[in-house]
């Protein structure tokens, strides 16, 4: 069987990449990636080339108290202080699409204040129309995968994430199922003051991940990869793990931040995700996996069947039991045995047909991986990804 022509398909992604280089879109991203990239865990090869392209990449602008001002009296109908007791007026981080402040309720309860960049969400609605255009060029070089309907997820998703009262809602349901949890919490959102472009929630006082050492950080990283992973079988995916949104608390408990990337999952697929990995845990379980990536629907039975050999081969010490340091050396490992296999790996890429809804679980187990190995966390991640994908969060 022929597969696609990849000179075709590096082409268009070229001429894409022109397409939306220069939108807002990119320069979030970028932005974003400037800031939590880990230029050390980068494989020598590329970190160059990544260091060249991030250096022109400009930080994101600090908000004045006079624009957070103006936003905060748009959402609430009066001046901020006449709503809250007291609000800082130097933010407490400055993030590519928002800014958070430290303030105070009248009932005395200290609270974080997100404010949408101003303006964002009309620059990446103007620009929704190019991202469409961009999937159909790269389409004309994958006809078996459906873009249109992959571009389609990426918009309603982007979309979500610019609205606050939104994010605020899906933050609400997380605080609310983890509420009597003994090691996992998520801060309280104050509705009443939350909306489109605001968002009010506990303040959290805890220690970030990134800035935890020795045995509490490896801690940390188990309960934060417990906490995604788990969420799948909560029915939503947080796509956005950073280890700056991770806050150890005095007690040991890990308070979840974040709530922008988030996407409901089927609990079918949740439960083939788990048969998948159950099945890769195993060197004699080809048959399983192949029925459990077929039942996803990525590749046929026989694709899958044939896939399971090379991937724990690639996988290496992370496809077996026992505990693992996720550092730049594994992660180089894996990028030398997947370079070794490089045009098996292509080819089987080039088959596949991700399905739309599948994008954000997908960006919740890429970042977090790179959030495992930037943290140079020791641990079981195998078998904690199996338990995780079963019982939730315990
Ligand atoms: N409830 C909170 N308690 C303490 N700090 C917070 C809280 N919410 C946000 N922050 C701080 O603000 C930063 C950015 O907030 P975040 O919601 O992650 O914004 P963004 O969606 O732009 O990434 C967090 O990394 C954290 O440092
Ligand atoms: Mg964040």
């Amino acid at each position: 069987m022929a597969g696609p022509d990849t000179s075709l398909l590096r082409e268009a992604a070229s001429r894409a990449a022109e397409l939306l280089g220069t939108t807002t879109g990119a320069r979030l991203a970028l932005q974003g990636l400037k800031q939590r990239v880990d230029l050390d865990a980068l494989p020598p090869e590329v970190r160059d080339q990544v260091a060249r392209r991030l250096a022109s990449v400009p930080e994101p602008e600090t908000l004045s108290w006079r624009e957070v001002e103006v936003v905060l009296r748009d959402a609430w109908g009066a001046k901020p202080d006449r709503v809250l007791a007291a609000i800082e007026h130097d933010p407490v981080a400055v993030r590519p699409a928002s800014q958070v402040h430290r303030g105070q309720t009248q009932d005395g309860d200290p609270v974080a204040v997100k404010v949408l960049r101003p303006g964002l969400a009309t620059a990446l609605r103007n620009e929704l129309g190019l991202a469409d255009a961009a999937a159909a060029i790269v389409g004309v070089a994958l006809p078996a995968v459906d873009m249109a309907a992959l571009a389609r997820e990426v918009r309603e998703r982007l979309l979500d994430e610019l609205d606050l009262e939104y994010e605020g809602g899906v933050q609400r349901s997380f605080a609310r199922a983890l509420r009597r949890h003994p090691e996992l919490g998520v801060p309280k959102v104050h509705s009443a003051l939350t909306h489109e472009n605001v968002l009010v929630s506990d303040w959290v006082d805890g220690t970030p991940v990134a800035a935890l050492t020795g045995t509490q950080r490896d801690h940390a990283a188990a309960l934060l990869a417990g906490f995604h992973l788990g969420a799948a079988v909560f029915g939503t995916v947080h796509a956005d793990p950073d280890p700056r949104d991770a806050l150890l608390d005095a007690e040991g408990r890990l308070w979840i931040l974040d709530f922008g990337a988030t996407r409901a999952v089927a609990p079918d697929r949740v439960a083939a995700a788990a048969d998948a990995v159950d099945a890769l845990a195993r060197s004699d379980a080809a048959h399983g996996f192949g029925a459990a990536v077929a039942a996803i629907g990525w590749f046929t039975e026989g694709e899958a069947r044939g896939a399971h050999p090379l991937a724990r081969a690639v996988l290496g010490p992370l496809a077996k039991p026992g505990s693992v340091r996720l550092d730049a050396a594994t992660v180089d490992g894996v990028g030398q045995r997947a370079e070794a296999a490089r045009d098996e790996l292509l080819a089987l890429a080039l088959r596949g047909r991700p399905a739309p809804e599948d994008l954000w679980p997908l960006r919740m187990l890429g970042a977090l991986g790179a959030t495992l190995a930037q943290l140079e966390a020791e641990g079981e991640w195998l078998a904690l990804t199996q338990t995780a994908l079963r019982d939730g969060w315990g």
